[in-house]
């Protein structure tokens, strides 16, 4: 079968791959030459030499991030829920010779929080809108971050941003809403014809909560695009009150991994 012939039977595709040998997955993209106008925005932000790091890529559709990530050197895991976007990841990466360079690996993005790995740098594009649970989702990923996340997501219009107060008065709640303050509209039909989207933050939120997980935003390389790192100085919620509320939100015994014998003891 030529590559032609594979590309028309592993289709549809989401990714535009350009492929080795010259042709190219989604040629006509309704969002043009996507990812890779994307990429070229972003592929500065980023260590250009990945040689000994590990890599995760959440939600790697046809695998265009995990090739360029694998190209830098990276040892990349790849993660998707979608059988038919793994096997064109499978297949996109064997083109370039890659496949020892990437591991992949059919699975929901809170499955990460039952596995042990961490990864120097990860990579959460295009995910977060889709999730019913996306803080959950952070403050997972927040735990498999060694150094830097690359974070993306549709997000509502503008990019204001604001100081955030230590304390809100309970009678000065009319802060929220100012245009600025951090929210996240919700998406209770449809947004562009796709069930799946949920959630829209706007610019200050996605700042905002990624601070709570216990990152700074470093760079905005490229639009609802953002390079965080791992920020020892910030206490997350995570470490401190709401950890019993992540193990038991993960399905893991909080009772007894915050020192309770059983769960209904009085504290
Ligand atoms: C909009 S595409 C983004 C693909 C790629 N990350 C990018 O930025 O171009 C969303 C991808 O995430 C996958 N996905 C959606 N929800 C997921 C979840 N809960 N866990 C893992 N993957 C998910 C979808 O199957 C799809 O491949």
């Amino acid at each position: 079968m030529s590559i032609e012939e594979e590309i028309q039977k592993l289709g549809p595709w989401f990714h535009n791959i350009h492929l080795p040998d010259g042709s190219s997955t989604a040629p006509n993209h309704f969002l043009g030459d996507f990812p890779a106008f994307k990429w070229n925005n972003i592929k500065d932000a980023i260590p250009e030499d990945l040689t000994g790091c590990k890599v995760l890529d959440i939600g790697c559709n046809a695998g265009f991030y995990s090739v360029e990530l694998a190209k830098r050197g990276a040892k990349v895991t790849a993660i998707d829920l979608d059988e038919h976007y793994l096997k064109q990841a499978k297949w996109t990466a064997k083109q370039f010779g890659l496949e020892d360079k990437i591991s992949f690996r059919k699975m929901q993005v809170y499955d990460l929080a039952h596995t042990d790995e961490q990864y120097d740098l990860v990579w959460f594009m295009g995910v977060f809108y889709h999730l019913r649970y996306p803080m959950l989702a952070l403050d997972i990923i927040a735990q498999k971050v060694k150094k830097m996340l690359v974070f993306q997501t549709l997000s509502m219009p503008g990019k204001d941003e604001m100081e955030i107060p230590e304390d809100i008065d309970f009678h000065g709640r009319d802060i929220m809403q100012k245009p600025a303050y951090p929210v996240m509209a919700f998406i209770e039909k449809r947004l562009a014809g796709d069930p799946t989207n949920w959630w829209a933050p706007n610019h200050q939120a996605i700042i905002s909560m990624l601070r709570s997980c216990g990152f700074s935003v470093t760079a905005m390389p490229e639009d609802e695009t953002y390079v965080a790192v791992k920020d020892k100085s910030l206490i997350t919620d995570f470490n401190t009150w709401n950890y019993s509320e992540y193990l038991s939100a993960t399905g893991k015994n909080w009772y007894e991994e915050i020192g309770l014998k059983t769960k209904n003891k009085n504290v």
